[in-house]
């Protein structure tokens, strides 16, 4: 039990009924979290950029009731979602010792994201980022009084024990997670807004996702974070990402767009590389992604475009590429040289 995030509210027969609603977006991240401790505390320091277009949108309805269980019903766009039901369940029963009036009502969780499922956008951050903010939005409306910054804090750390990369979201801009010397104030409990200088050059920056594969997750999150205990590289890994956190503390603030590429292929690289060493083995890259980043590295080669990518836990590809960059000219390209049925979907970083 962390004191500082434990509620203030007495516990009664509340009689609240009503709804709040909240928005969260999702995050990529350029420095990535891959292993973690109990309770959802992450191996690495991780670092991201909060995206601007593709979020979630949510509204908690709650009621009170006299049953001593949890109850909850999730609708995504209308429709009964009984699947996500064991994961929010975990969720309340891993917050219910700071939100201690989480059993005193009947919740309806409506949601809907502005991207499309299986995007290779993180629906797990927005979503649970946006259920955190209901949820803090509530303990206040119940009698809690967190300010503004210990409202947004406890969100970030709540969000944290839904799903480890929702607490980035929190913030909009760059944020960290994970506590390090290289970042002041940085914890492995919240994420925290990126404190030092960042150039020009990376606001605005955007990131266009090409949908290679539109399937299933072939491998969890949580089993992926799960293979990396007894992982023969963990170590050289956790050590590696906390030096390209180091490295590119200074690029973001001189702005040196070759070194930030290589940082950040090299991390997207190194996490598929994490799972194609795991005991068993994935490979979650199909071939349309490997030739997509060779495309990326001969197009940035003989054009001299801004032009880098970074992966997720999936086939799917991130390409990021300044505000000013004419992305066109390289979506005929992909367009010609990969099968025309891949989806982009574009978004705003900050
Ligand atoms: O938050 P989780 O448990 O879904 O893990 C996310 C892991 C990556 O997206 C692959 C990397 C990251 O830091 O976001």
């Amino acid at each position: 039990m962390v004191e500082t995030f434990k509620s203030n509210i007495q516990i009664s027969d509340f009689d609240n009924e009503g709804s709040v609603s909240a928005r969260c977006p999702s995050n990529i991240a350029l420095i990535k979290y891959w292993g973690k401790r109990e309770p959802q505390i992450p191996m690495n320091p991780s670092l991201s950029f909060t995206l601007t277009e593709s979020y979630t949108e949510t509204e908690l309805r709650f009621k009170p009731k006299a049953s001593t269980d949890f109850a909850v019903k999730i609708f995504m766009d209308g429709e009964l979602k009984n699947d996500f039901s064991p994961k929010i369940l975990k969720f309340f029963d891993r917050i219910e010792a700071y939100l201690p009036f989480l059993r005193k009502f009947e919740f309806e969780i409506h949601t809907h994201n502005t991207f499309p499922h299986s995007s290779g956008i993180a629906s797990s951050a927005s979503g649970l980022g946006a259920l955190a903010f209901c949820l803090t939005d509530l303990e206040n409306i119940l009698g809690g009084e967190l300010s503004e910054n210990e409202k947004l804090r406890k969100t970030s750390f709540l969000a944290r024990l839904g799903s480890g990369s929702a607490c980035r979201s929190i913030y909009p801009g760059i944020t960290v997670w994970g506590e390090t010397e290289l970042v002041k104030d940085s914890s492995d409990l919240y994420a925290i807004p990126y404190p030092y200088e960042i150039h020009e050059i990376f606001k605005g920056f955007r990131d266009s996702i090409l949908l290679i594969d539109e399937g299933e997750k072939q491998v969890s999150s949580t089993v992926g974070h799960q293979l990396m205990e007894n992982h023969p590289y963990a170590k050289t890994r956790f050590e590696d990402a906390k030096k390209n956190l180091q490295q590119l503390i200074p690029v973001l603030k001189s702005g040196d767009l070759e070194t930030f590429g290589k940082i950040v292929e090299h991390e997207a690289l190194s996490l598929h590389a994490m799972m194609m060493t795991s005991d068993p083995y994935f490979i979650l890259m199909k071939p349309d992604t490997v030739k997509v980043i060779d495309l990326i590295w001969s197009f940035r080669k003989t054009a001299f475009v801004p032009l880098f990518f970074t992966l997720d836990a999936g086939a799917n590809i991130h390409i990021l590429y300044p505000n000013d960059y004419d992305f066109d000219s390289f979506a005929k390209e992909l367009k010609d040289r990969i099968s025309n049925k891949k989806k982009i979907i574009q978004d705003l970083t900050f």
